[in-house]
């Protein structure tokens, strides 16, 4: 029988969690501990999630850590969710920073961040458009870097291997002919697709320290978990880490309105984006 979690244990459980990695648990905090802890605590033989917590909290412990973090972490997502960031990228921001390029230095480099890009489908999708935008995408110098908390999330993304019924939700039929190939468990993305991104764990509340500058940053539905203090300040930390003319993708309930002296928004395709102070604008 799953073992039942007191007061005590959910205070214990829920201030590990935020601390490790930004989380804070919803409202059914107890349940969810019970839910995805139950076997950790058996597994550690533990008397309680408190003791459990106190376990992970030891020096010797990051292994423990790492799991509570991919048990608590909501890695829900889905291939071009909302669909309009995807739309606005297409039809506006990719045209514009092709332009934008073409008068520097680097005028085939483009730089963006899946930040929270949990089992994948995020990179994938900014992948895919590209690929659609530019076809001799291979003779670019593109990368896109996904990162998320979770180990688990990042194995799964960086194998690109998703079940049939992952495939099937947002993905245009068109494009998984195009990019993925039937593979043991599913689809998997194709190589040309894979090799654009490259995957790491990451913490967003740790320094971004050798990350460099981005043109264009999705973090979407991440924050949302924070509270409003490290969501300021992970904005501020992004707003340093884009390109004078960037783009800053948050979910519909971020945005950065207490930042409006780094942020100014932006509508396109029925999606806004967030560009720093100084650069172009698009409208
Ligand atoms: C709900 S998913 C969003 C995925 C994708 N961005 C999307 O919108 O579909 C949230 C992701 O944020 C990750 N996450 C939570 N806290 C994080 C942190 N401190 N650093 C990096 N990633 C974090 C979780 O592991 C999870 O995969």
């Amino acid at each position: 029988m799953q073992l039942a979690a007191s007061a005590t244990d959910v205070e214990a459980v829920s201030t590990l969690v935020s601390e490790l990695c930004g989380v804070t648990l919803g409202a059914s905090k107890g349940y969810l501990i019970e839910a995805r802890l139950g076997e950790l605590v058996d597994r550690f033989h533990c008397g309680s999630y408190q003791e459990l917590a106190n376990q992970a909290r030891s020096l010797m412990n990051d292994a423990l850590r790492r799991e509570i973090v991919d048990k608590m972490t909501t890695n829900e997502t889905l291939f071009f969710r909302d669909r309009s960031p995807f739309e606005a990228l297409q039809h506006k921001i990719i045209p514009h920073l092709i332009d934008a390029k073409e008068k520097t230095a680097y005028p085939t480099r483009l730089r963006i961040w899946s930040a929270g890009c949990s089992t994948g489908q995020e990179p994938y999708s900014i992948a895919m458009t590209l690929s659609e935008m530019i076809p001799d995408i291979h003779d670019w110098d593109i990368s896109i870097f996904a990162t998320d908390v979770s180990d688990d999330a990042i194995k799964t993304a960086s194998t690109g291997v998703y079940a049939a019924h992952h495939v099937e939700r947002g993905l245009p039929s068109q494009f998984r002919e195009k990019y993925f190939q039937p593979s043991t468990g599913g689809w998997q993305v194709t190589d040309a697709i894979r090799s654009l991104i490259r995957f790491q764990r990451a913490n967003l509340l740790e320094p971004f320290t050798g990350f460099g500058r981005f043109d264009v940053i999705f973090c979407r539905n991440v924050a949302i978990y924070f509270t409003p203090e490290r969501r300021v300040d992970l904005f501020k930390r992004f707003a340093d880490s884009l390109s004078a003319d960037g783009y800053l993708f948050v979910g519909s309930a971020e945005a950065p309105s207490d930042l409006t002296h780094r942020f100014f928004p932006e509508d396109h395709c029925r999606s806004t984006v967030y560009r720093p102070h100084g650069s172009t604008s698009l409208t």
